[in-house]
């Protein structure tokens, strides 16, 4: 069968977060299954340079102020789909904002992404039609909605949440402009408390709804987590719509056995020589375990909860290197911590891949104190690493690591820490857990070979997304 994955972010091409790397890595997860997917995205500035010698192969003129081309071509062995429509995407700046804050016309060009990616599952290109059509995060939600509302042409549709935190919320007085029916306005349909939200659309008009994890399925019913949303996903649920698909990761890139120093479950060894090196790099001395963090900084990730946590962890003998950015108030707080403990705390603020991965390779532990997290792929990484995760009991965390109680330790399956509620008393007890494990040389090994042998790839949830496709065929 054929797949039109349709999204704003996908590795190689453009990241933000985790999206991307899911969107990059579904079509050769799929390849071997017998589906063929290609992935549709915003030609953005950076990615028009790449477009030189790709074939045209969709025009679409009047596309909310200009004219929207669709080029084809190859990228890391994907085939990707660019909608080039410079008026919306030729832009200096990230995907969804420039220095100014957010795009002015976000729903309008997201918009435009899935009108085209409707036309194109509709129509097909070049002979290739696709069977379904599969729609990631609000900045595709309308894709669906264009399908049944406008003819499928056959096509079913997939839409799928990585997270209900960004709803692509508009004006109700856009109904027109964004070329969707009033008929529809209503709250069981379109409405959303007055406005429209481009995730709703998709969650309403999509055949099935899936959620990255099937925790975070199960949590979307409650409002706490729902958003707004609660009602329509348990209104999909109780009609056997919604399915939670865990992620995987790519376990070539995030390998312990191409760290600099190589090691694996059966020859643990060259992970001391990365430690050292990390601890070198950071000016750390750290007799305890080296916790890591890797994390945008925002409210989800819980990293307002260190600060009050940490300095019980670090006169314990803990230590900790931070990576990532964000809230300007966060990286502050990131900042004083590296000041005030010098030698047990170091803090890079920044994107840096590399240093990710030399920070998998050379960490004790994992930090994920997310409030919420849909799926979350750096517990994963953790995992593959032997850096053994300390998460909160939220969506796909707890659906991915198997915490050390006494009765995970006595059957040997225990991968990692599992904490709640999410506060700083539970992360401080689950870091008091991580000290005695880490001086427990016997157990720390047996929970270090653990980890490094459940599997994290994506094997098991390629088969779940293929299994939901060939429904959609019949
Ligand atoms: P989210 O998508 O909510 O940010 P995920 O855990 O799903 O969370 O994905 C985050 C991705 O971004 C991971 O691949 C992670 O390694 C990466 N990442 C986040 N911050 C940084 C950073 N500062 N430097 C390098 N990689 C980062
Ligand atoms: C979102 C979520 C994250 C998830 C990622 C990929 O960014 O915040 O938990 O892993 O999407 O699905």
């Amino acid at each position: 069968g054929r797949v039109l994955s349709v999204a704003s972010e996908c590795v190689p091409l453009i990241k933000t977060g985790g999206l991307a790397d899911v969107v990059g890595a579904l079509p050769a997860a799929l390849a071997p299954l017998g589906w063929d997917m290609r992935v549709m995205v915003p030609a953005y500035r950076p990615l028009r340079a790449m477009l030189d010698g790709w074939g045209e192969v969709w025009t679409e003129e009047n596309l909310w102020g200009g004219t929207g081309t669709v080029y084809q071509g190859e990228v890391a062995g994907m085939t990707v789909l660019a909608l080039d429509a410079p008026h919306l995407f030729d832009r200096e700046g990230g995907p969804y904002n420039g220095a100014q804050g957010d795009w002015w016309d976000n729903p309008q060009r997201f918009a435009a992404l899935s009108w085209v990616a409707a036309q194109v599952a509709r129509h097909g290109i070049d002979g290739w039609k696709p069977d379904v059509l599969h729609a990631h995060d609000w900045q595709a939600g309308l894709a669906p909605a264009y399908l049944a509302y406008g003819g499928s042409g056959g096509v079913g549709t997939v839409m799928t949440v990585h997270n209900i935190a960004f709803q692509g919320q508009a004006p109700a007085g856009l109904i027109d402009e964004l070329r969707l029916p009033r008929s529809q306005f209503y709250p069981d349909a379109l409405e959303y408390f007055g406005t429209l939200s481009s995730l709703k659309a998709g969650l309403v008009t999509a055949d099935k709804v899936t959620t990255v994890s099937p925790h975070y399925a199960e949590e979307l019913m409650r409002p706490e987590f729902g958003m707004g949303l609660q009602g329509i996903i348990a209104r999909r649920a109780a009609e056997g719509a919604v399915s939670g698909i865990l992620n995987g990761v790519d376990t070539e890139v995030w390998n312990p056995e191409v760290a600099d120093a190589p090691y694996s479950a059966a020859k643990p060894a060259g992970k001391a020589k990365n430690r050292a090196a990390l601890c070198a790099e950071f000016g750390l001395d750290v007799p305890g375990p080296l916790a890591i963090l890797v994390s945008r900084l925002t409210d989800q990730k819980g990293i307002d909860l260190l600060p009050a946590t940490l300095p019980a962890f670090i006169e314990a003998g803990g230590g900790l290197v931070v990576l990532g950015s964000g809230d300007p108030a966060l990286e502050q707080a990131m900042r004083d911590l590296a000041a005030r403990y010098p030698g047990r705390v170091g803090v890079r603020i920044g994107y840096d891949e590399a240093l990710s991965r030399r920070m998998f390779a050379g960490g004790d532990a994992v930090l994920v104190p997310s409030r919420f997290e849909p799926c979350g792929l750096t517990q994963m990484y953790g995992l593959r690493f032997g850096t053994i995760p300390v998460v909160s009991a939220v969506g796909g965390l707890s659906d991915s690591v198997i915490s050390a109680t006494p009765a995970a330790m006595a059957a040997g399956v225990a991968t990692g820490l599992v904490f709640s509620p999410v506060d700083g008393l539970a992360l401080g007890q689950a870091l008091q857990r991580l000290l005695a494990l880490y001086a427990d040389a016997p157990a720390w090994a047996q929970l270090r070979k653990a980890a490094m042998r459940q599997p994290v790839g994506w094997e098991i949830s390629a088969q779940a997304y293929a299994a939901l496709y060939q429904e959609l065929l019949g």
